[in-house]
């Protein structure tokens, strides 16, 4: 029988994506034969109400030292923690004076890069230490390593209770969650927010961007198991986000009963998510067979552009691509290049399908006739930077809510 992750409930599979390799695994053409590959598949709880991975390879081999994902990469992710800073802070609803903020997967240092230059305590926690130093460099104060109970009661013993716990895209990377509990229980202050945000399973069942699910992301959550999974150290659940971020997040806020009293956003996305059934089994069981009927229109599309004689490329080489192309069988036949404008991504195959990876320089006369969206959530900052490509004659795919050339 399959267990959930978190209350070891009964795990229902649900979903199934194939074999898989690790979706940030790019990699040289020499290692082609050296590429790890797990079972992609996906279970729910009708008792946590988390949708989880039934697998997750080791958390080693994900998040090691030459961890390639760098979130400023990306411009709109720049600006969208920058404005989150000061919202924090200037809004006052965390309190900094006297307070610290403690971030987990502190990445290079987007977020907390702003604590350190307004001179705010601050702590960031982050196991892949190729990241850590470009944060450390930004004068981040960064304790290298996982969030464990350990370290929240050696930070706690260090550097007092924090006013803000905060996590972006990291929470649901964390296969045994309930460590994370025990650690946030021993480090929050009791006016203190726990604040985190994720990929939301809400979008990813409505726009049937499967590519959310990846090896990297072993829960994809709702408000509903949110709030019951914290429910278990006594935080309530007092506001949500809806975001844009990754193609559609949500940003939980939690605090101490007594607190602060939960805001009208929490009952409304709570009603929401009834409505659309993420408590429920069937509704996920309906969702595998969109992902099926999504990925075989895709295939269907590009082997059509194919067989026109037209040439297509995608642009953005994204974790979250690697599930599409592998699960729906896309390799380089049907896509000849991918562009992207990662240093460390440039020169490297995609994993598994082995599709090269080529700069963005590149992305110029003769453009591909169709370039489809690896990175469709940041597809207003790609399409902007070259308006000249549609003049051309080029055509934008996604496959996202359903396979469509973007206008
Ligand atoms: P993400 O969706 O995980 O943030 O990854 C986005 C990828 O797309 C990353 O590899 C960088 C790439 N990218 C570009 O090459 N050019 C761009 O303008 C943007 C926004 C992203």
């Amino acid at each position: 029988m399959l267990k959930c992750r978190s209350d070891g409930s009964t795990l229902t599979k649900v979903l199934d994506l194939g074999s898989q390799p690790l979706g940030n695994g790019f990699l040289a053409q020499s290692d082609f034969g050296n590429e790890f590959w797990y079972s992609l598949t996906c279970g729910f709880s009708e008792s946590s109400l988390l949708f989880q991975l039934v697998d997750q390879p080791d958390a080693g081999l994900m998040f090691h030292d030459n961890y390639k994902f760098q979130s400023s990469t990306s411009q709109a992710m720049s600006t969208h923690f920058e404005r989150l800073f000061d919202d924090f802070v200037s809004g006052g609803r965390v309190r900094v004076d006297g307070g610290l903020i403690v971030e987990l997967g502190c990445n290079d240092g987007v977020f907390l890069r702003h604590a350190a230059s307004q001179g705010i305590r601050h702590v960031g926690v982050e196991p892949s230490r190729g990241v850590g130093e470009v944060a450390r460099d930004l004068g981040v104060n960064v304790l290298d390593g996982f969030f464990t109970p350990e370290v929240a009661h050696s930070i706690q013993s260090d550097s007092g209770k924090a006013t803000l716990i905060y996590a972006a895209n990291v929470m649901c990377h964390i296969s045994d969650i309930d460590s994370i509990l025990g650690g946030v229980d021993a480090l929050l202050a009791d006016d203190g927010f726990l604040v985190f945000e994720d990929p939301y399973l809400g979008d990813v069942v409505q726009k049937v961007s499967y590519d959310q699910i990846y090896d990297e992301h072993v829960f994809l959550f709702s408000a509903l198991s949110v709030q019951r999974l914290f429910n278990r150290i006594g935080l309530e659940l007092v506001d949500v986000e809806h975001l844009d971020t990754h193609g559609g997040s949500m940003r939980y806020w939690l605090a101490r009963p007594g607190h602060t009293q939960p805001l009208p956003s929490v009952a409304k996305t709570l009603k929401q998510e009834y409505e659309l059934g993420l408590h429920s089994t069937e509704t996920f069981v309906n969702f595998a067979a969109n992902v099926a009927q999504s990925a075989e229109m895709l295939r269907a599309t590009l082997e059509d552009l194919r067989s026109n004689g037209l040439r297509v490329s995608a642009f953005g080489a994204t974790s979250k691509s690697t599930t599409v192309y592998n699960y729906a069988g896309i390799g380089p036949t049907l896509i000849e290049s991918v562009f992207d404008n990662t240093e460390s991504k440039i020169g490297l195959y995609t994993p598994g399908v082995h599709i090269p990876v080529v700069s963005d320089i590149e992305f110029k006369v003769p453009y591909p006739d169709t370039t489809f969206l690896g990175a469709w959530n940041h597809s207003v900052e790609i399409q902007r930077k070259y308006p000249e490509y549609e003049l051309q004659g080029g055509r934008w795919l996604t496959h996202v809510p359903d396979v469509h050339f973007v206008p």
